[in-house]
């Protein structure tokens, strides 16, 4: 390299800094638990990556078990630096972990991946050389291209819930997401310069979707992997872990005003099942239809909120009490039932619309305001 470029160019330092470097590699493995696969872990890492490809290991640990003992035990035989870092508060849960793990990596390159030994440390050089050859900034270790597959995933269960809910996320993120044909993997190398962790918001398991509909590094490359049994102890994944993976992805939709405004209304149409079966009990049991009507409504009301609360503006609830919440986002929702009724008078009376295009206008025109009054008044951004 040095021959081909002229002295002119000055300065001998920067060149320096132009030169592709070999690459170094931060291998991050976040660990809940996991002492008993530690030693094996650090034992394939150091076989499987050659002294040309200078590495260090940095554990981010949630364990309550002796996990950062082990690893500090271990550590001392390895030919390169391990670090532990032990949180005590598990704040976003897995990807939490990852993204702390990206924050004190040092290195040019970092490889993320599972400490159970489910993704083969085999695999690291390889998916560095292969971000390296195509100048991609990340590199995703698929179980679904030619030459992958998913050994591990043990049972006709998980295997459809893994598929679904893989076709969910790539329809949900169609741009974001080209080029990634396993977004779920927990195995990937990310240039350091590709990952802007100040803006990301990791919620448990999926932090490869996290990055890429997040940070949105310019290239991305697969390279295939069988996804291997554990070597020791269990998944730490639970039915829980499933509900925070479907808020996480409502978060990443939901990052533009407009998203939020459709699954606001979507959320409010789910609201129609409460509020016509709370309409047809309470008329059963004898009530008059207008008081049984204005009762309903709260039924829809109440679903609605717990729903908004808790999928769209879960972030957002901090700033009020939940009495205030309450209160206000009720006051909202049944003004838009009083407002509706003088509205459609107006435009039928005073610009002569039908009675049909009016009640339409009026409806579009009332959610609008709801919408942006329940982002203003009750959840402030
Ligand atoms: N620090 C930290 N905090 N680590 C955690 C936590 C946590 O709250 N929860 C799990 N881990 C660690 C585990 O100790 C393990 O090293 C790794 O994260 C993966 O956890 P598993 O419990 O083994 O996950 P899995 O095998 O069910 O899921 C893996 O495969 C999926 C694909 O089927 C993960 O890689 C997923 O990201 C991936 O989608
Ligand atoms: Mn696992």
């Amino acid at each position: 390299f040095e021959s081909t470029v002229p002295e002119e160019l000055g300065d001998p330092a920067v060149r320096a800094s132009e030169v592709p470097e070999p690459g170094a590699v931060t291998i991050v493995v976040p660990t809940f638990n996991e002492s008993a696969n530690i030693r094996e872990l650090l034992h394939r890492i150091t076989e499987s990556v050659p002294a040309r490809l200078p590495c260090e290991v940095v554990f981010v640990d949630d364990s309550t078990d002796d996990t950062p003992e082990v690893i500090s035990r271990e550590a001392q035989d390895c030919p390169f630096p391990v670090t532990v870092l032990h949180r005590e508060e598990a704040v976003g849960g897995l990807g939490g972990a990852v993204v702390e793990g990206l924050k004190a990596a040092s290195s040019d390159w970092i490889v993320v991946m599972d400490g159970d030994l489910q993704h083969p440390p085999s695999l690291i050089p390889e998916l560095v050389a292969s971000g390296e050859r195509s100048a991609a900034g990340l590199v995703v270790a698929s179980r679904y291209i030619k030459g992958g597959s998913r050994e591990g995933l043990a049972g006709g269960y998980r295997i459809a819930v893994s598929r679904g809910a893989t076709w969910l996320t790539k329809t949900l993120f169609p741009r974001r997401l080209r080029g990634i044909s396993d977004p779920m993997s927990g195995f990937f190398a990310i240039r350091r310069s590709a990952v802007t962790a100040e803006i990301l918001q990791p919620l448990g398991y999926k932090i490869l979707l996290e990055l890429a509909v997040r940070s949105r590094p310019r290239e991305v490359t697969e390279v295939p992997f069988v996804f291997q049994d554990r070597f020791a102890g269990e998944s730490k994944s639970t039915a829980q872990e499933g509900f925070r993976f479907l808020r996480h992805l409502v978060g990443l939709r939901t990052a533009s005003p407009v998203a939020r405004m459709v699954v606001f209304g979507l959320i409010g149409a789910t609201g129609f099942l409460p509020n016509l079966l709370g309409l047809y009990a309470l008329t059963a049991a004898g009530l008059h239809y207008v008081p049984a009507e204005i009762l309903a409504n709260q039924f829809g009301v109440a679903w609605n909120f717990l729903l908004i609360e808790h999928l769209l503006f879960r972030e957002r609830r901090k700033h009020r009490s939940w009495w205030d919440r309450v209160g206000r986002f009720a006051l909202l929702a049944n003004a838009d039932l009083v407002l509706r009724i003088p509205l459609i008078a107006l435009f039928v009376g005073h610009f002569g619309m039908g009675a049909l295009s009016a009640t339409a206008l009026a409806l579009v025109m009332t959610f609008v305001l709801r919408f942006v009054g329940t982002e203003a008044l009750v959840y402030l951004p």
